[in-house]
């Protein structure tokens, strides 16, 4: 009876153990593999039941995120004159927008631009000089104008539509005229 109580026991703690291993970095013995690895096709597989072969799909022409951020102007400066043309910033003039603004731009624009808008953020070195801000061309551009500079880019400038909302663009473009206003 000892023995067989002893055997058990044994047995037990070859089945605790045996799905270790001392190297963290192997994988010891898969108990039920169904839960352990991954049955449905991963984005960018191969999938042959659909369209094109390929899991992830193309989203049909004319989709907008259900964000409804949709920037309906393509990169380039006739896009950017007409943005400018066409559209008028929808955000206000209030306390905590204008710190929005602020804040994206600290987060965001000033490792190139500069806390002022100067052209002389930390990556300056780095980084060919960006324009300052404050100068002619940057007070005369029309809101929408910059507006599509940031969600399309300009020259160098890459776009920044995929890291800043359409509504904290809109707001960047409040700060900029403060700054454009402090400075002359
Ligand atoms: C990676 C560095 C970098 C970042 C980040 C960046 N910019 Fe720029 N920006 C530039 C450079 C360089 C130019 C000049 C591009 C060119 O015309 O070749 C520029 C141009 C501009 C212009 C046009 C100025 C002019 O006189 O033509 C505006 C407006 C502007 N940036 C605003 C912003 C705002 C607002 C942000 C933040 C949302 C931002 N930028 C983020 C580097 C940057």
């Amino acid at each position: 009876m000892k023995g067989l109580r002893l055997v058990a026991a044994a047995l037990l703690a070859l089945a605790m153990t045996s799905g270790c291993r001392a190297r963290g970095e192997q994988p010891g013995f898969v108990v039920m593999p169904g839960m352990y690895y991954s049955v449905p096709y991963d984005s960018y597989d191969p999938n042959p039941v659909l369209r094109g072969g390929q899991t992830l799909l193309t989203p049909p022409e004319g989709t907008v995120p259900m964000t409804g951020e949709a920037f309906a102007y393509g990169p380039g400066p006739e896009e950017a004159l007409r943005a400018g043309v066409e559209l008028s910033n929808p955000e206000t003039t209030d306390a905590a927008t204008l710190a929005r603004g602020k804040q994206v731009y600290e987060n965001v624009c000033a490792v190139c631009h500069g806390p002022a808008g100067q052209g002389d953020g930390p990556i300056i070195g780095r980084f060919p000089n960006p324009p300052s801000l404050t100068a002619a061309r940057a007070r005369t551009l029309p809101d929408g104008h910059i507006v599509h500079i940031i969600s399309r880019g300009q020259g160098i400038m890459p776009p920044h539509a995929a890291q800043v909302t359409l509504a904290d663009r809109w707001r960047v473009v409040l700060h900029l005229r403060q700054l454009q206003g402090g400075a002359q």
